[in-house]
């Protein structure tokens, strides 16, 4: 099992080579991080539930025609995914003022944003993914101009989806980093929402309490990460309460 060829270790996931090819295993692991590893942590559980939300909504995207990189979990900690060449940006869409955009700017965390907001980082540690414009993505050959498009509109799209999936549980969508690759397929390439989206990659806040069921509550010290993020879990209906998040027996692996 531990024999297979590992492709890349980021700092929350590790991706192994695929069972066939084309598709690789995307392993969530329990480290927790948080201003470029300055802030590191094992928190028991954490890579259970990013697996299990993730999976949650990147198959109701598929289901909506939003493509994604996601084929199927494999068990509690993986997934099997589409091999896609990642685009070295971070995409961050904000609805409400929080985290950088409020230290940056000086606006009040909480304040709701005239119009949602789409930023790019560029994905390089030894920089602390510093913020890029798209005249900086397009100089450098990160995405061409009409990359850029696709991958604005599909932020967009994403960010609707979860506005509303998130508010019917009771959860305001803060702000929210995507992933994107090109997917290619014969001749043709598209683009794709790639990694993973879960409580380590957005905001989420109680609509009514606007207590925080994200990673702010790790980075914070907010209190107990596994609790807020299982509570997300609960929410969504896809996590019973007494689920284990660790194996107890035998492993049914499905
Ligand atoms: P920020 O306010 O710190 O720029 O974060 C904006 C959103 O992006 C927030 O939902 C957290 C997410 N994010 C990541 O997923 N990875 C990162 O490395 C950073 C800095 C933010
Ligand atoms: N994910 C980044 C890190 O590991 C930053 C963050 O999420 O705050 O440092």
């Amino acid at each position: 099992m531990n024999r297979r060829r590992r492709i890349y270790e980021g700092k929350g996931k590790i991706l192994y080579e695929g069972p066939e090819p084309g598709t690789l295993i995307q392993f969530f692991k329990d480290d927790a991080t948080a201003f470029n590893k300055k802030k590191h942590d094992v928190v028991d559980g954490k890579g259970v539930l990013n697996n299990r939300i993730s999976e949650y909504i990147f198959t109701h995207l598929n289901r909506i025609g939003i493509p994604t990189h996601f084929i199927r979990r494999v068990n509690m900690r993986e997934q099997l995914i589409k091999e896609v060449e990642i685009i070295p940006l971070e995409v961050v869409v904000r609805n409400v003022a929080a985290g950088s955009l409020s230290k940056r700017l000086g606006i009040e965390e909480g304040t709701v944003l005239p119009r949602s907001i789409i930023e790019f980082y560029y994905k390089a540690d030894a920089l602390d993914d510093p913020m890029v414009s798209e005249e900086h993505v397009t100089a450098f050959g990160w995405a061409s101009p009409q990359e850029i498009d696709d991958i604005m509109a599909l932020a967009i799209r994403v960010n609707d989806f979860l506005t509303g999936l998130f508010l019917g549980v009771g959860i305001q969508l803060i702000d929210f980093k995507i992933e994107c690759g090109r997917l290619f397929e014969g001749e043709m390439m598209r683009i794709i929402v790639a990694d993973e989206i879960s409580p380590d990659s957005c905001r989420l806040w109680d609509t009514t309490t606007n207590e925080k069921l994200d990673k702010d509550v790790y980075r914070r010290d907010l209190g107990n990460l596994v609790e807020a993020y299982q509570e997300v879990a609960r929410r969504l209906g896809i996590m019973n309460e007494n689920e284990p998040l660790r194996p107890t027996g035998p492993v049914l692996v499905k």
